[in-house]
């Protein structure tokens, strides 16, 4: 079903390419009666990356960091306010038409398919909108409706999907027309246990058996660990790092750390090494400890030399992983750090 000739991409590989990339939105914000305050939010800043056909890469980042800001240029759903962006040697904003016949999204956080309709009549609707030939569409959704276990919901409207069921459901809509390169922007969030293995099963097939270029953005470092051998972490826009997973992994796996709310904001409190203050917003600070270490010796000092009022412990995830990197402890961590993080 795929490979036909006439859908060649840029030939050194790169099928998704990123040169310096911004996007700048301008925010109006009430402040008081009449009174209105514009500020500029630098949503992606400089943002320069390749990804070659066939791979599958973990996109993730804390909270506004900027990935769906990204994914949606990527799309065409939004312009770049600067530099250079194509996928598969199209520039997205300006042919976003002609690139969606080869490219499939899923936003976990909103649904494509029609509300009110059976799961099925989607389907027929993307049939017609993608012109996908008769044969191809049947085979295709005999497949998706196979591996997603879709056939007993096919004719419940989508409303009342449950929402591993629903997600199931976009991931097919997304892939029926054979699309080369499928952006998910949190295809497992809310998901059970069993829901998120499933479309991770399903993901790595994917992946494995038809090539499909996947770029994943996911807040589970589970779903990085399953699916992707490179990962690159954003924050405030920019790339921070770039590389193999095996680094980002031993990085998370090898510390926890210990969040405190003290009574009041202090300098980052000094903790017996191996641990380290690793962020400070306001009375709340961040210690990261190797995980082989018990917190319990790290909580008593802390309790006896700080006016603490709280505090809990974090096994290892993408922000704690994050949170290391910006320390230092990351070899590739981008030159500039963050200036919000202590
Ligand atoms: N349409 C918009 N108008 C104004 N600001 C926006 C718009 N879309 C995003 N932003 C801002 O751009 C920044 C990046 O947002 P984005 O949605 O890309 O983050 P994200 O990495 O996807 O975060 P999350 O993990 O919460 O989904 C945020 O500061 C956000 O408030
Ligand atoms: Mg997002």
């Amino acid at each position: 079903m795929r490979g036909d000739a006439a859908r060649g991409g840029p030939s050194d590989g790169a099928f998704i390419e990123l040169d310096r990339v911004e996007k700048v939105f301008d925010v109006r914000r009430r402040t008081g009666f009449l009174k209105r305050e514009r500020r500029r939010v630098r949503a992606v800043d400089d943002l320069s990356f390749t990804v070659a056909r066939g791979e599958t890469v973990g996109y993730i980042g804390p909270n506004g960091a900027g990935k769906s800001t990204t994914i949606k240029m990527l799309t065409g759903i939004l312009t770049p306010s600067g530099g250079r962006l194509r996928v598969a040697g199209i520039e997205p904003s300006r042919e976003r038409t002609r690139l969606a016949q080869r490219i499939g999204v899923v936003f976990g956080q909103r649904t494509t398919l029609w509300w009110d309709l059976p799961l099925v009549d989607s389907y027929r609707l993307m049939h017609r909108m993608y012109r996908i030939p008769d044969a191809r569409y049947r085979a295709n959704l005999d497949r998706l409706v196979e591996h997603l276990d879709l056939g007993p919901l096919l004719d419940t409207p989508v409303r009342q999907l449950s929402l591993g069921q629903r997600m199931r459901g976009d991931i097919a809509a997304a892939l029926l027309h054979d699309p080369e390169v499928l952006y998910l922007d949190e295809p497992t969030i809310g998901l059970d246990v069993i829901s998120k293995a499933r479309v991770r099963d399903f993901l790595r097939e994917l992946r494995d058996e038809r090539g499909t270029t996947v770029l994943l953005t996911t807040h589970d470092l589970q779903d990085i660990e399953q699916l992707c051998s490179r990962v690159m972490v954003i924050d405030h826009g920019r790339l921070m790092y770039d590389g193999p997973l095996a680094g980002l992994h031993e990085a998370g796996e090898s510390e926890r750390i210990l969040v405190v709310d003290l009574d009041r904001e202090l300098p980052p409190v000094d903790a017996p090494a191996p641990a380290r203050v690793v962020k400070v917003e306001g009375p709340r600070q961040w210690l990261a400890f190797p995980s082989s270490v018990s917190a319990a010796p790290l909580v008593a000092r802390i309790a006896a030399e700080y006016p603490l009022v709280d505090l809990s412990v974090r096994e290892p995830d993408i922000e704690a992983v994050i949170a290391r990197m910006y320390a230092g402890q990351g070899n590739r961590a981008a030159s500039r750090p963050p200036t919000s993080i202590a």
